[in-house]
């Protein structure tokens, strides 16, 4: 992403201290959604800075909730399929399912046992990185349900918590990163 794109992201996102708890400044792109430059360079940005070419993916899987966001604008504009990993208890049986600690607390993510054909290679996209435990887990996840997560497509990386080490070196990529 350009010099100029990237500072004009970063001036959209807001900063909330103390959110959800103290010690944790909050990073909220929303406000990128919302301004309609913004929008438009994001979905851009996110596409020129995949980490593998379109080629090499079947689907784009979004983590719930942000990911849920770009996801499916990102999967039809590159001609994939979207599959949505959620939060535990919200999808009808039969599901799999796979822990993970957050930064503010513990957390389990879910999808249909059908929701990942066997063999489909899949990237991986969220709004933020932070320790990576999200998408390490939706990684193990979608891997036991037979499929391949070849990359991973984030907004924002946050510095200083190691999350892209968590990602068992598939390559990623992110737009910005934040203190
Ligand atoms: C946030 C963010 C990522 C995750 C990153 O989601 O959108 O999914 O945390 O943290 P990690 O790298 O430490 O795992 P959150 O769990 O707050 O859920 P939400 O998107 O539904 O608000
Ligand atoms: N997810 C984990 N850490 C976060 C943060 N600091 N801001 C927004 N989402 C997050």
């Amino acid at each position: 992403v350009g010099q100029q794109d990237a500072e004009y992201l970063v001036s959209l996102v807001r900063s909330v201290p103390g959110f959800p708890k103290e010690g944790i400044i909050f990073r909220d792109f929303m406000p990128v959604l919302a301004d309609p430059k913004g929008l438009k360079i994001l979905l851009k940005a996110l596409e020129e800075a995949l980490p593998v070419s379109p080629s090499e993916f079947d689907s784009i899987a979004g983590l719930e909730s942000r990911g849920f966001l770009f996801g499916p604008a990102m999967a039809a504009h590159l001609g994939k399929g979207f599959i949505a990993v959620r939060k535990a208890g919200k999808l009808p049986p039969e599901t799999i399912g796979e822990s993970y600690d957050l930064e503010y607390g513990t957390a389990s993510v879910e999808i249909e046992t059908d929701a990942v054909q066997a063999g489909k290679r899949v990237l991986i996209v969220d709004d933020l990185i932070a320790t990576g435990g999200t998408a390490k887990a939706a990684t193990d996840l979608i891997e036991k349900a037979g499929g391949t997560v070849v990359g991973f497509s984030f907004v924002m990386r946050l510095d200083g918590l190691d999350g892209l080490d968590k990602l068992d070196g598939k390559p990623s990529s992110s737009l910005i990163a934040m203190p």
